[in-house]
């Protein structure tokens, strides 16, 4: 524990200039502080996805550089929040969503609460045509940058008849975001 009781100021742009290249692909994303209650990261793109994030507690995002927008699930039904540069938002606990960062080099502050225990996260994918469930797992979350991909491998790791959708008999395509969100458009286009 450190003698102090805060540490100092960083400068925010000298930051993102010393973690720049951890900001892009494969990495994507940095924490500033370790062992906050504020689980403080900056998000860069590109970054798609087709896994959807439910959150125990508030997120705040800070979109600062280029555009980003959240595809968001709702008891099988989609919609989309688009991030724009410059905005601000606060996203409620539990709305399902999948943000999608198309961009290189766009940035995003996001602001999450530390997890009390018993609060769980959970990861998602559901079906792009029909917006059934496939797939959901819970988890103690600790670390952002730590525990999640794990979960992500799980769900790659099934197979085609594990990820068939038991409503329209689809198959989830995995961890190929271009045929999932070709889908998508194709029967929920934004
Ligand atoms: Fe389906």
């Amino acid at each position: 524990m450190d003698k102090h009781h805060f540490s100092p100021p960083l400068n925010f742009n000298r930051w993102i200039e010393d973690h720049a290249h951890l900001l892009k692909p494969p990495v994507g994303n940095q924490q500033i502080w370790h062992g906050s209650d504020f689980m403080v990261t900056v998000v860069g793109g590109p970054n798609q996805r087709t896994d959807f994030h439910d959150d125990p507690v508030e997120e705040f995002f800070y979109q600062f550089k280029g555009n980003a927008y959240l595809n968001i699930w709702d008891r099988g039904s989609y919609e989309r929040v688009d991030l724009k540069e410059g905005d601000i938002y606060l996203m409620a606990p539990h709305v399902i969503h999948s943000p999608q960062r198309p961009e290189p080099g766009s940035l995003c502050l996001v602001i999450e609460r530390k997890r009390p225990a018993g609060l769980h996260d959970a990861l998602q994918w559901s079906c792009a045509r029909c917006g059934h469930l496939i797939k959901r797992y819970e988890m103690q979350l600790e670390s952002i940058v730590a525990d999640l991909p794990p979960v992500y491998e799980r769900f790659y790791a099934t197979s085609d008849d594990e990820r068939r959708c038991l409503e329209c008999g689809a198959i989830h395509p995995g961890r190929d975001w271009q045929t999932w969100h070709k889908t998508l458009q194709e029967f929920h286009p934004s």
